[in-house]
């Protein structure tokens, strides 16, 4: 039995849901389809568990894409402040916790439930566990043949993600749709990931693992300055999530262990003041001890007083603290990337609308759309905005 919609959305994500019960709520007669038991997964686990579903200061030099223009229509159109009043009409609690990262102050399920409950109240059809075998386009209309029956309508929204995370159902089904209709595919990367290191880095900074400090990572395109986080595998935390989405492979990343201080200066004062103060010492009141210690070591920094250091050697000291060079071996790959970089070229889509321009009735949102937002809630405002172009124009 074939069942007939207005819009077929494929994916109940972020994008999918808020898309669906927009156009719900503009008459239209809409279904969801997604192959996996649970709508949102992604919304659920994200922010650890409590969502950072948006950012105060969201804007579009927060997003990456080949095409930086792209994203300012859809952001402009749905603000930051049009989702955080959303989230207040249905009485979520929410707080700042840095940066401009909102959260949910209890559980980020009230998030997928806020979805939900538009999707209902405005008629939008929710249908899970629904595997789509074939997607086709005949006679002015959609065809996709499922697991759960026929699904037709002139109208279908692609908001299947990226590819990070296939343990939470990430497919790369909204390329092959894209492939299918004709539209190109910018190359994909994981993105927002923490770096792995060769075995030697690996083997001297492991015993640090747990171990944060504030530092500024930077690459030529740009620099974050936020926590990093050893790990048993390389580096990770903020600033080196965020660095990552910039960096490609075989770059090497500078690290300023020492952002705010000026350690030429430090290190030569100390030196007339305090000539009895060893260099090591120096680094402890800078560094918790365990890394001062490992990191001296690796460096291969004698443990002398500082009288008794060469001014070329403090001066590669400082040097080395403000610009430590890592040249990550790899990332973690998708298995625990927060995005995908890349995916649908948006030459070939509408900034208005997220339509694309060749094919009727076919429309592309939220994360497999080549727009990849910064870590802190600029992915899912992307999500949410994208949503709200396509939705106000199906
Ligand atoms: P999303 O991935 O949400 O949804 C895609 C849907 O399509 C899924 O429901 C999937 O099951 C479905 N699907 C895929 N293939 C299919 C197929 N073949 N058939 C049927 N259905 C299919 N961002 C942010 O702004 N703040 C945050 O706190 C976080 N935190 C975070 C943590 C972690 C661990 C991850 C992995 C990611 C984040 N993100 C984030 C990123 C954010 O989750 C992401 O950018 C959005 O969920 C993207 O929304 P979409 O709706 O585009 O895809």
């Amino acid at each position: 039995m074939k069942q007939h919609f207005d819009v077929i959305i494929i994916g109940a994500g972020a994008a999918g849901l808020h898309c669906a019960w927009q156009a719900a709520a503009r008459g239209l007669k809409v279904v969801v389809l997604d192959h996996a038991k649970q709508a949102g997964k992604k919304i659920l686990i994200s922010g650890g568990g409590r969502c950072n579903f948006t950012n105060m200061y969201a804007s579009p030099e927060n997003y990456l894409s080949q095409n930086p223009h792209f994203c300012k229509s859809a952001l402009s159109r749905y603000t930051q402040w049009d989702f955080i009043a959303l989230v207040e009409k249905h009485g979520i609690a929410y707080h700042e916790k840095t940066l401009g990262q909102l959260f949910c102050d209890d559980s980020a399920k009230a998030i997928v439930r806020m979805l939900l409950d538009e999707c209902d109240q405005h008629g939008a059809k929710v249908q899970l566990r629904t595997d789509i075998e074939q997607v086709s386009w005949q006679d002015e209309r959609y065809q996709c043949v499922t697991s759960q029956g026929v699904f037709q309508a002139p109208q279908l929204v692609v908001a299947c993600g990226g590819l990070s995370m296939p343990k939470l159902g990430a497919t790369p089904f909204g390329y092959q749709l894209a492939e299918q209709f004709g539209h190109r595919i910018l190359p994909v990367r994981a993105g927002l990931v923490p770096f792995t290191l060769h075995d030697a880095e690996k083997q001297a900074y492991s015993e640090l693992s747990g171990l944060a400090l504030d530092v500024t990572a930077s690459t030529d395109a740009t620099s974050f300055k936020e926590a990093m986080l050893f790990t048993h595998r390389g580096l990770s935390g903020p600033a080196i999530l965020q660095i990552s989405s910039y960096w490609q492979p075989g770059e090497t990343v500078q690290i300023d262990l020492l952002p705010g201080h000026d350690a030429h200066t430090e290190l030569q004062q100390l030196k007339q003041s305090r000539p009895k103060l060893g260099l090591r010492s120096v680094l402890q009141q800078w560094f918790p001890k365990r890394f001062a210690l490992t990191f001296a070591e690796q460096q291969q920094w004698p443990d002398k007083n500082l009288a008794d250091c060469s001014n070329a050697l403090l001066t590669q000291v400082a040097d080395t603290l403000h610009a430590w060079p890592v040249k990550p071996n790899g990332t973690e790959g998708y298995r625990t990337a927060e995005v995908t970089l890349g995916g649908v070229d948006t030459d070939q889509l509408s900034s208005k609308t997220m339509a694309s321009k060749h094919q009727p009735g076919l429309y592309f949102i939220g994360e497999v759309v080549d727009v990849t937002g910064w870590l802190g809630g600029y992915n899912f405002q992307w999500a949410w905005a994208s949503a709200h172009a396509c939705a106000s124009s199906l």
